[in-house]
């Protein structure tokens, strides 16, 4: 049972409503702490950013659960990748809101000052957390 992190990307759908991102975390957190999952969500209202690091198959059976999740689509994954220590576990599911997604911060780590995880990276985006990891212990 070694360990994963992956990254995705994805967008609102149509039938995503104000407020669903609280129950979304509070399914997160309770399930992922089941799962020995942690991770990040940081969300501007257009575009999800979400890190999931724990075992490879607790972390894939999240993700095909997530994928079919009809408040958003156009589900991409940014990176996967084996790990030998957790970068994120003070989190089952740590917030990160728009506030936190500062332009500085995104033109530090994209081409423009807008959050658009499309755009970026996976190095780009595990930089970016990482940094808000450490600058923002709140989140
Ligand atoms: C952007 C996004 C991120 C999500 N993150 C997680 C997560 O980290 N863990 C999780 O179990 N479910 C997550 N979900 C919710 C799942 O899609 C699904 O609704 C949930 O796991 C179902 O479990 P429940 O019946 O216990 O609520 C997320 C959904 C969305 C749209």
């Amino acid at each position: 049972m070694f360990l994963i992190r992956i990254l995705y990307a994805s967008e609102v759908s149509s039938s995503f409503q104000p407020g669903d991102v609280e129950s979304i975390l509070e399914s997160a957190r309770h399930n992922n702490s089941a799962n020995n999952i942690t991770g990040l969500l940081c969300f501007n209202n257009k575009y999800f950013l979400q890190c999931l690091e724990g075992s490879r198959s607790r972390v894939n059976d999240t993700y095909q659960r997530i994928l079919k999740d009809p408040r958003h689509q156009r589900v991409i994954m940014l990176d996967y990748r084996e790990i030998f220590k957790r970068e994120f576990d003070q989190w089952s599911m740590g917030y990160v809101p728009q506030t936190h997604l500062t332009r500085n911060l995104n033109m530090r780590y994209s081409a423009t000052p807008e959050f658009d995880p499309f755009e970026m990276s996976g190095e780009s985006v595990y930089q970016l957390l990482a940094s808000i990891r450490d600058n923002i212990p709140s989140v």
